[in-house]
């Protein structure tokens, strides 16, 4: 099964995770591009590894800085830059594709591999909750395929391979519960940027790891589950489960709860994505069921963290709601990570940016790409003011 990768987000750490498994896979699996930000540094090792024929780097500057590396090392790739550089990763040909840059910004690099017929191997959940209603439609018109590799909608694409789509009932993704999950309102008031870093079982990046202390990035993980599975709404239902061993569950109509489970490691379900429909051996330890010990599920509490509902209620709302909840998200985690608001400000931030924003459906790119920036622009306007001030 020889196949050809594109890393978009190769620095980062479903990037770097995703250059281990194809270490592991062996010379049938070659790197054709990466895509990086402004980790020159590592992008350079990188380049000296796996010898990718084009990369791309954020700017001009770390255009030079990784020239500077890469002196003397061998053949330099083409390097592109900005924008641009990261689209032109995804549109040069390769077999799968794994987006994995964080934010909406992963959209138009997503799409131009989506046009060419790539599979993606989705990442970036934020791609599908900005754009899912223009995403999954396009896919199906250039016959490209999606598979995820956020576990627990790898959890879900597992689990539905053991029944009939019409027959699913339910569909449950599993949280963690973040490393707020016993504290009290009280607490919840004080959390400084050093709490929210701390995720109880996962190493991810910054975004996505204050994301799941807020619930957020559950919300968003409904969201991506609508329309990675054509799920309604009310089929989709959270549990939280804190130890992180069931990756999310199906329930089909016949009461039958199918599960993925395995120890908390996204090697696993990058290497499910980049094999799919095969399963590779793998070297990662395997889950020891007696070691693992009492497994438990609790509701969320959606007056505590808020995001949650406000997620289920921008996809029930549909339209420019996702976009704009997932926008306003973004620069609220940048604010809450630079000090600028609190933690609670961010859901109270991403609501009022909800509440006044433009009705619409998005017919296009452009329009999406358009409501990411008006959302932005709002909630920088709120930030600007002092509002929910940390
Ligand atoms: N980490 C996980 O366990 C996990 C699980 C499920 C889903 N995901 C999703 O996967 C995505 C990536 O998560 P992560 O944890 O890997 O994040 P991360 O460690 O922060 O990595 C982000 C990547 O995006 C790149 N990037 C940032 N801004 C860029 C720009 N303007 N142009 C080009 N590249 C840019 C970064 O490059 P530099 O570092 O070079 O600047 C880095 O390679 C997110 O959508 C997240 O929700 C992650």
């Amino acid at each position: 099964m020889g196949r050809s990768i594109t890393i978009l987000g190769s620095t980062g750490v479903i990037g770097k995770l995703t250059l281990q498994v194809l270490q592991e896979l062996g010379e049938a699996f070659s790197v054709e591009s990466l895509a990086a930000g402004r980790n020159a540094r590592e992008l350079a090792e990188q380049i000296i590894r796996f010898r990718p024929g084009y990369v791309s780097v954020q700017d001009e500057h770390t255009r030079e800085e990784l020239l500077g590396y890469l002196r003397g090392t061998g053949p330099i790739p083409d390097i592109g830059i900005g924008d641009e550089g990261l689209v032109n990763a995804g549109r040069i040909p390769s077999d799968v594709v794994v987006s994995a840059v964080v934010g909406a910004r992963g959209l138009l690099p997503t799409w131009a591999a989506l046009e060419r017929g790539a599979t993606i191997a989705l990442a970036n959940k934020e791609t599908l909750v900005a754009a899912g209603d223009l995403v999954m439609p396009k896919a199906r018109d250039c016959r490209a395929q999606i598979v995820p590799v956020d576990s627990e909608h790898s959890a879900l694409h597992q689990s539905l391979r053991a029944g009939q789509p019409e027959a699913v009932q339910r569909y449950v993704l599993t949280a963690s519960g973040g490393p707020f999950r016993t504290w009290t309102q009280q607490q919840l008031e004080q959390v400084t940027v050093q709490d929210a870093l701390k995720h109880p079982n996962w190493v991810m990046g910054q975004k996505i790891t204050v994301d799941s202390a807020s619930l957020m990035n559950k919300g968003l993980e409904v969201i991506e589950a609508h329309h990675l599975f054509a799920a309604p709404y009310d089929k989709i239902d959270v549990v939280v489960h804190p130890q992180s061993i069931v990756h999310s569950l199906v329930e089909f109509q016949d009461g039958s709860m199918v599960a993925q489970m395995a120890t908390p490691d996204m090697r696993l379900p990058i290497q499910y994505a980049l094999t799919y429909p095969k399963r590779s051996a793998a070297p990662w330890p395997r889950l020891d069921l007696i070691a693992a010990g009492e497994l438990s599920f609790e509701s969320p509490d959606v007056q505590k963290f808020p995001s949650l509902r406000l997620a289920y209620e921008a996809g029930r709302a549909g339209g420019f709601a996702p976009c704009v909840l997932n926008a306003a998200n973004e620069v609220a985690v940048e604010g809450f990570l630079n000090g600028r608001i609190s933690f609670l400000g961010m859901a109270k931030l991403v609501e009022s940016v909800l509440e006044k924003h433009p009705a619409g459906v998005p017919r296009s790119v452009d329009e999406i790409l358009a409501m990411d920036a008006w959302s932005r622009e709002a909630s920088r306007a709120i930030l600007e003011k002092g509002g929910w001030r940390a």
